[in-house]
């Protein structure tokens, strides 16, 4: 496939939690943003969150006021697909169901141009799968944004089965320009970081009851004692209980590995919407 000379202009479908801080990436790194969302309503309200991390930023003297207000200028929004046409990359960031994925990149097919790359930020779906919807998979890669998107470093670029390596490597420049420190992988379940981090985690959760530890000194025990930046109990906490246990129902379906498998105590603990920091409970208690 030929792709785009250049990216200008990037599409982002579904401005939630992720789609928001990926077209906040964007229109900070200089790019056209065109942002899609299921209803005028919605796109406000992720304009709304992306001026407000704007400003904030402003506050703490690490952007102008000009330069906030031309990055604002540069994001349009709309629920029309077909005002996408215009666009050099479309990043998805729609929820995680492969039937809804799958519709939307057929659709989305009929909009763009020809030589237009196709991204999604899908965490546990297959990217083959999804590039499977469109006659010119070679096209589609994976951008796999972490949470939440404007902070974290990360960006995993997805090479599927038949992505070209000019979409790879398109996709990997945009993740440079928009200051981040992106690292190819091929398509395989986890992809990198969750692959490993999943089961460990798994094994952190499981060790509590094994080793009868307590959350607080199993968390001393790992920062302490293996360096890590932050305690298992509170990065699961962090990421939220519900999100983990999702994540590691998704990975053991694909892998059958009985370590992917969430441990049926964190499970309980989502079924009791215990959630970590977002409901206030999770291993610790949050004001
Ligand atoms: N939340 C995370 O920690 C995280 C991290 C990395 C990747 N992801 C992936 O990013 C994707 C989005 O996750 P999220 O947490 O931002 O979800 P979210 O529920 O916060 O946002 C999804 C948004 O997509 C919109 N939407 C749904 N269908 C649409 C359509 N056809 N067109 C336009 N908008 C549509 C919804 O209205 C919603 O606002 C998922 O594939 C998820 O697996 C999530």
């Amino acid at each position: 496939m030929v792709v785009a000379p250049e990216i200008r202009k990037i599409g982002i479908i579904g401005l939630g939690s992720m789609g928001a801080g990926i077209a906040q990436l964007a229109v900070e790194a200089g790019y056209e943003a065109i942002g899609r969302e299921v209803t005028a309503e919605l796109g406000q309200q992720a304009r709304g969150r992306i001026a407000h991390f704007l400003q904030r930023k402003v506050d703490k003297e690490r952007m102008s006021a000009d330069d906030r207000d031309a990055a604002l200028a540069r994001l349009t929004l709309t629920t029309d697909l077909a005002e996408l046409a215009g666009c050099d990359l479309v990043i998805e960031a729609i929820v995680e169901d492969l039937g809804a994925k799958l519709a939307l990149f057929a659709d989305l097919e009929e909009v763009v141009r020809s030589d237009a790359i196709l991204a999604t930020n899908t965490s546990a779906l297959s990217v083959t799968e999804i590039a499977a919807a469109v006659a010119e998979p070679a096209r589609v890669v994976g951008m796999h944004f972490f949470n939440p998107a404007p902070l974290m470093p990360l960006v995993e670029i997805v090479r599927a089965e038949l992505s070209s390596s000019e979409a790879v490597e398109a996709a990997y420049a945009v993740g440079e320009r928009m200051g981040k420190h992106p690292v190819r992988c091929h398509d395989t379940p986890g992809f990198v970081v969750n692959r490993v981090l999943i089961p460990l985690l798994n094994d952190c959760l499981r060790v509590l009851d094994e080793a009868r530890v307590s959350p607080e000194d199993l968390d001393t025990a790992m920062t302490a004692g293996a360096g890590w930046p932050m305690g298992p109990c509170t990065l699961v906490d962090l990421v939220g209980i519900d999100v983990h246990v999702h994540a590691s129902e998704a990975l053991y379906e694909k892998l059958r590995e009985p370590r992917m498998a969430p441990p049926p105590r964190i499970v309980a603990m989502k079924n009791a919407g215990l959630l970590g920091r977002k409901s206030g409970r999770g291993f610790y208690t949050y004001e």
